[in-house]
């Protein structure tokens, strides 16, 4: 274990300290010389001057190879100018092994070069920041959750149905007979709700999406939140604040990688609830409107595509609720609107800046009779969902919840091009390894 890192250097000043870590890169000036060491916790430029070193340390440096494990003794200085203020007056070098030739160097390499090499990736420099605001999103959903009295409820990988529609499911043989990969923990969702009020699962969906966009994994990560006796207005309110909070934690906690990213913040302090909300009418009407031709042609009913949300989203600072579905667009499952049953008690919330869709969510159906009939109707077979249906025989109770999309979250917060670089080891359609 380490004792020291980077990142508590400011601890330690005036002291000697040990650092663990890589070598990230290195500057020769002459009489000094330059290490940049990394440690996973940061990164600090070690000084070694000439004339204060034995020349067998001073010699390490010709040894030393981008990404050559070391350990490095030095004093700590406090250096305004330096980034995370501190550097480290080297004493000593311990190098553990020299790396062979780093493919990743400074030269730019094409996507498809970084992507093959993923698993050296992650140590650069933005990749370390944006896993870092990954995980500074998961620890806010958990700590969000937590404080408003959800239970953390694991659901199923290997499932027996369709949660979101058929067209995407991945099949697996389940010794013989057919089993699919959760599309969705929803369903088990609605089953724990009735046990504990507030539940939430957090774990990967996988959807066998057969096109290659900027916004679609195979394999994602969905936070579930699903709660007994709360309607559709109250499940937007939990909504907005969940995410509001995520920016918030961020910000406060990851504005160093936030700096790293070049991410502009004026645009996430912003977030704050409440989020507008507009009817899926309106939004069609908003489009119709838009003077783009192509935009234009959308007909009501049919579902919105990327250049959609994207128009939609960017006439909002804030995230947008897009409510009140046409019921033939949407999941089975979804709770008509008594007033207008051609609609449902549905919202997407889409992100500023263009990144469209982060969070489906809905009123789900209570009643068994409803429900059984919209199973037929979505040609589902009944067996399949029985202990579904079991959940409006015994004791049913109105209830809602929505899933976010952990990357399409950190894509938009980092404000990241492509979700692939939003995972550690993304799949897509043509990709799985590394
Ligand atoms: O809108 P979706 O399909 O909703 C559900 O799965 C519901 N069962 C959730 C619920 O109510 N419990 O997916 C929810 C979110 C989307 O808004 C999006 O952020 C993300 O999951 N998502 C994907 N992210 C990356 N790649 C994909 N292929 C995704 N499909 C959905
Ligand atoms: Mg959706």
């Amino acid at each position: 274990m380490q004792k020291y890192r980077v990142a508590d250097l400011g601890k330690y000043v005036g002291q000697e300290v040990e650092l663990k870590g890589w070598l990230y890169n290195k500057r020769d000036i002459g009489k000094v010389r330059f290490i940049l060491v990394r440690d996973g916790s940061g990164i600090v430029q070690g000084v070694m001057v000439k004339n204060n070193l034995p020349e067998e340390v001073w010699n390490k440096f010709d040894n030393l190879t981008l990404e050559t494990s070391l350990i490095v003794r030095g004093k700590v200085r406090e250096e305004k100018r330096a980034p995370g203020g501190y550097e480290l007056d080297v004493t000593d070098i311990e190098i553990f092994q020299i790396a062979d030739g780093y493919p990743i160097t400074k030269k730019s390499h094409g996507v498809e070069f970084l992507m093959d090499h993923r698993h050296l990736w992650l140590r650069s420099k933005k990749q370390w920041a944006i896993m870092r605001i990954r995980d500074e999103i998961q620890s806010a959903i958990m700590d969000f959750l937590r404080e408003q009295g959800f239970v953390r409820i694991d659901a199923p990988i290997l499932t027996s149905s369709a949660a979101e529609g058929t067209t995407t499911l991945f099949e697996v043989d389940y010794h013989g007979d057919k089993a699919y990969l959760s599309q969705s923990g929803q369903l088990y969702m609605e089953a724990a709700a009735m046990a504990h009020g507030k539940v939430y699962c957090f774990g990967p969906a996988f959807r066998a999406e057969k096109s290659k966009t900027r916004r679609h994994l195979l394999e994602f990560w969905m936070v579930e939140p699903e709660m007994a006796w709360v309607t559709f207005e109250e499940n937007l309110e939990i909504q907005e604040h969940m995410v509001s909070y995520i920016v918030e934690r961020v910000l406060k906690n990851r504005r160093n990688e936030l700096e790293i990213l070049e991410r502009p913040i004026e645009a996430l302090e912003k977030v704050k609830p409440p989020f507008p909300r507009i009817t899926y009418d309106e939004a069609i009407e908003m489009l119709k409107k838009s003077g783009d031709p192509e935009l234009e042609k959308i007909e009501w009913g049919e579902d919105f595509g990327a250049p959609h949300e994207t128009y939609i989203s960017n006439q909002f600072d804030k995230p947008v609720f897009v409510t009140h579905f046409p019921t033939k667009m949407k999941a089975f499952y979804m709770q008509p609107d008594p007033n207008r049953p051609e609609v449902v008690l549905a919202a997407d919330l889409l992100a500023p800046e263009g990144y469209g869709e982060i969070i489906g969510g809905s009123e789900r159906i209570y009643d068994y009779e409803l429900l059984k009939q919209r199973i037929k109707e979505w040609g589902l077979p009944e067996e399949d969902y029985q202990w579904y249906l079991d959940l409006r025989k015994y004791g049913t109770v109105p209830h809602s919840g929505f899933g976010l999309g952990l990357e399409r979250t950190v894509a938009w917060i980092a404000k990241l091009p492509h979700i692939r670089e939003t995972i550690p080891f993304p799949r897509m359609l043509h990709r799985m390894v590394p």
